[in-house]
């Protein structure tokens, strides 16, 4: 990660430009009108016929515009995403926006773009025309320094769009064929060609050159006819590929030279070429495998496809040669490699499928194979292989969301979309990946759509989406669900649904009520899930027991239970049930044991977070080590912490106030630190956390390492409006001129509530207690920015 990006840019890869993978050709003309259009215009929409190359030329055209953007380019690749309401949230999760709150994506999504000059390239919208038309406008509308470069067969009729279609790569006209190597090799299509011929060991000559030509000239200068001609060179001449593409395009023009083929045509029938070509097993395969969304591994393809004519054996080999013929591509840097059906070449896979009549047979395999891999994941996962598993998950969470977006759109499939909604939460998978709030929407669809008669599920259901509210801080959200799970009466005496419930009860009680039996009801959840087997789930009731024993109980209490915790934790081998155990002990010592064993008890939970990529434990592990450093009375290094606490939690979106026994803990750290500090120095040292990078605050709070010279030397306070956001400013302002938070929520058309956060985050970031101050902030000369107070 960059160590020039801010905590809110923290988004590991999620979103960046790959990374060409075979040569890029031409399109200098085409380039410089985009750019063109894109100095001009804030959505450029590439439109196209698929395989003309909009993809491409939009990657491109990002890469090379990306100095003009210094917040960044991101790509949100929509291909493989089947439902129009998680394009905001597949938008905010290119962008490093984890929010976890409640609160709609699009807030979080507008607050984090609003003072970006960014360019996000929304990447094969066509099957989602209306819902990417709406983002993009409000986002557009939102954030004035925002771009877009949007590809999509059809145009998405938002206002202030620019279309440009992708013409084919130029070809030479008959007068030009026979012309010579240096006129020939200016045309597009035939350095494309050239270049794949190449790559398949076909030698070029002058001789041979004018069939490339003449073959380019028969393909229309589609890059993806072309990349699929220029595959068979391997065993073909270009004369014989010209000749037999021909017969084939006769075949489509009914013989008639004058008809010329449209541009589809001419695909279509050098796909179908390919296609004729492949054998009886890779025809089957390639039709089977466009039930996947997105990518997929050697394991998956085999459980799912094999059978009637193949076996799980042949699939590693046809796999190879599919993806010898361009059909397939192949990321081997991931372990698992992974494969991806090429877009138009799955829709043509589809089209096969259903003429075989066994699409229905694909996806049941699909759904089992996946709702397998998930479900078995829940009860395995609290062992050596948990980070294994989260990752494999990670990557499979398009297909995984196909299924349960498939199950929840076809009677009698509910169960299933339930069942792996569940599972997806016992894993811990939404808050590994920074994702509750997709976990919620998971559990609430899928809840809401199965028959009142699945009584446990629905149980089950709504006890693990209490538990992620609760996480968020969201307990007015955790009270209505919990409304409904009792009003479904007791569950199954024993069964697992009792469990859970107990489970969740335990958490309000420890977060919301700061009630010291909030032990004892995990630890009766904790039981009730060991004589059930769930290993993983009694692993959870035992965290939270731990954690909730050094919030609410005593030393003899909460110090023996964090070792005992500790110890399963290391038997069971897996580093985010240690990472997290290391946590509890470590904030039991701080409350009641040796503090410098503490902070390094705090220090080796966050260096395993770090080292296992968690997108949510480090948030907790820097503000608890602000807690330590404030309690050791390194009061300057705590205000650090806590400002690079803050920012890392924005970036997740918990609602501290929410969660009351963190709360409670902040209030009175932070209290030791400001009595010791003047209100300029903490401002200062907050401020100076806050800018940190995510990789700086982590070596700061692990290591005390200050990491850039320039910033180490607090600022003066005349530039702390420079942390206020744009939204923030504004607020500040309001404030200032005597608004009441109503007031300023009707004024600027947002609800009382998102006013209060910002309020909150104003007060936090500048350092003070009340409006009054805040008034006497703004009226302070130098203390606002002459710009961003729109
Ligand atoms: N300028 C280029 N240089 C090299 N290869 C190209 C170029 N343009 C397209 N290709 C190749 O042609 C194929 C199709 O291109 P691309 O995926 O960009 O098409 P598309 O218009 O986005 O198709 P779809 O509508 O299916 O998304 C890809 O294999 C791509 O790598
Ligand atoms: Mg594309």
């Amino acid at each position: 990660m960059s160590a020039q990006r801010s905590i809110r840019d923290a988004a590991a890869s999620a979103g960046k430009l790959p990374a060409d993978v075979t040569t890029f050709v031409g399109r200098k003309n085409e380039l410089a009108e985009a750019k063109r259009l894109l100095s001009n215009a804030r959505l450029v929409t590439l439109t196209g016929f698929g395989g003309v190359g909009k993809t491409r030329l939009a990657l491109r055209l990002a890469q090379e515009s990306r100095r003009a953007f210094p917040g960044g380019v991101r790509l949100v690749s929509l291909a493989a995403l089947a439902e129009p309401e998680l394009v905001t949230s597949a938008v905010a999760e290119a962008l490093g926006v984890r929010d976890q709150s409640a609160r709609p994506p699009m807030e979080a999504l507008i607050e984090h773009l609003q003072d970006r000059r960014l360019l996000l390239v929304l990447d094969n919208c066509e099957h989602l025309v209306d819902a990417v038309g709406v983002l993009i406008g409000t986002l557009l509308r939102a954030a004035p320094n925002l771009k877009v470069i949007a590809t999509s067969r059809a145009h998405l009729n938002v206002h202030g769009e620019h279309v440009f279609v992708v013409p084919p790569l130029s070809v030479p006209d008959e007068d030009t064929l026979e012309s010579g190597r240096a006129v020939l090799t200016e045309f597009e299509a035939i350095r494309l060609l050239v270049d794949r011929a190449a790559a398949a060991g076909y030698p070029v000559s002058d001789d041979n050159l004018h069939d490339l030509a003449r073959l380019c000239r028969r393909l229309d200068g589609i890059p993806l006819a072309i990349e699929l001609a220029a595959v068979r060179l391997k065993t073909l001449s270009a004369q014989e590929i010209l000749r037999r593409l021909s017969d084939r395009f006769r075949l489509l023009t009914g013989g008639d030279p004058r008809v010329v083929p449209s541009y589809h045509q001419t695909l279509r029938a050098t796909v179908d070429w390919s296609y004729a070509l492949c054998s009886h097993a890779e025809h089957t395969l390639w039709a089977r495998l466009s039930v996947f969304a997105g990518s997929f591994d050697v394991d998956a393809a085999e459980a799912v496809c094999a059978g009637g004519g193949f076996v799980a054996d042949d699939v590693l080999d046809l796999l190879a040669s599919l993806t010898e013929q361009s059909i397939l591509t192949v990321d081997r840097s991931r372990s698992p490699a992974r494969y991806t059906l090429v877009d138009t070449l799955r829709e043509y896979g589809q089209e096969r499928l259903d003429e075989l009549g066994d699409t229905t047979r694909m996806w049941q395999r699909h759904r089992v194979y996946y709702e397998n891999l998930v479900v078995d994941a829940s009860t395995t996962w609290y062992s050596s292989k948990e980070i294994e598993l989260l990752t494999l998950l990670k990557a499979d969470l398009p297909n995984i969301r196909a299924l349960m977006d498939r199950c929840l759109n076809e009677p009698g499939a509910e169960v299933s979309a339930i069942t792996v909604a569940i599972a997806l939460t016992r894993v811990r998978f939404w808050f590994f990946h920074g994702t509750i709030g997709e976990g919620r929407m998971w559990l609430r669809r899928s809840h809401d759509q199965i028959s009142a008669g699945h009584l446990e599920l629905r149980r089950v259901a709504l006890a693990c989406a209490a538990w992620l509210a609760l996480c968020q801080g969201e307990h007015r959200d955790a009270d209505t669900i919990r409304g409904a799970y009792r009003e479904l009466g007791p569950g199954v005496e024993n069964g697992f649904a009792e469990a859970v419930v107990c489970f969740a009860e335990g958490i309000r009680r420890w977060l919301v009520d700061a009630h010291p039996d909030a032990v004892a009801l995990q630890l009766q959840a904790r039981d009730r899930f060991l004589r059930l087997g769930a290993h993983g789930d009694a692993y959870m009731a035992d965290l939270f027991a731990t954690m909730a024993a050094g919030f609410l109980t005593d030393r003899d209490t909460a110090l023996p239970a964090s070792e005992d915790l500790l110890k399963k934790a290391e038997a069971s081998g897996g580093i985010w049930s240690i990472s997290w155990a290391w946590w509890a002990a470590g904030f039991a010592r701080l409350r009641f044991g040796n503090r410098q064993r503490a902070t390094r008890m705090l220090r080796d939970a966050l260096s395993q977070q770090q080292a296992i990529g968690d997108q949510w434990g480090p948030v907790w592990s820097v503000e608890a080590l602000a807690w330590a450093a404030a309690a050791m009375g390194e009061f300057e290094y705590a205000a650090w912490l806590f400002g690079a606490a803050d920012q890392m939690r924005k970036l997740t979106g918990a609602v501290m106030s929410g969660l009351r026994t963190f709360a409670e803990q902040r209030a009175e750290a932070e209290r030791l630190v400001r009595s010791a500090l003047t209100p300029q120095q903490y401002s200062a040292a907050y401020r100076q956390g806050s800018l940190l990078t995510w990789d700086e605050a982590l070596n700061l709070a692990l290591h005390r390492q200050v990491p850039d010279p320039r910033r180490a030397a607090p600022r003066s306070t005349s530039s702390a409006g420079a942390t206020l956001s744009r939204r923030e400013t504004e607020i500040a302002k309001l404030i200032a001129e005597g608004l009441s938070n109503p007031d300023i929520a009707s004024k600027l058309v947002i609800s009382a509530r998102t006013v209060e956060k910002h309020v909150s985050n104003i007060l936090t970031k500048i350092g003070l207690n009340n409006r009054q101050q805040v008034a006497a902030w703004v009226a302070t000369p130098g203390n606002f920015p002459a710009t961003g107070t729109t």
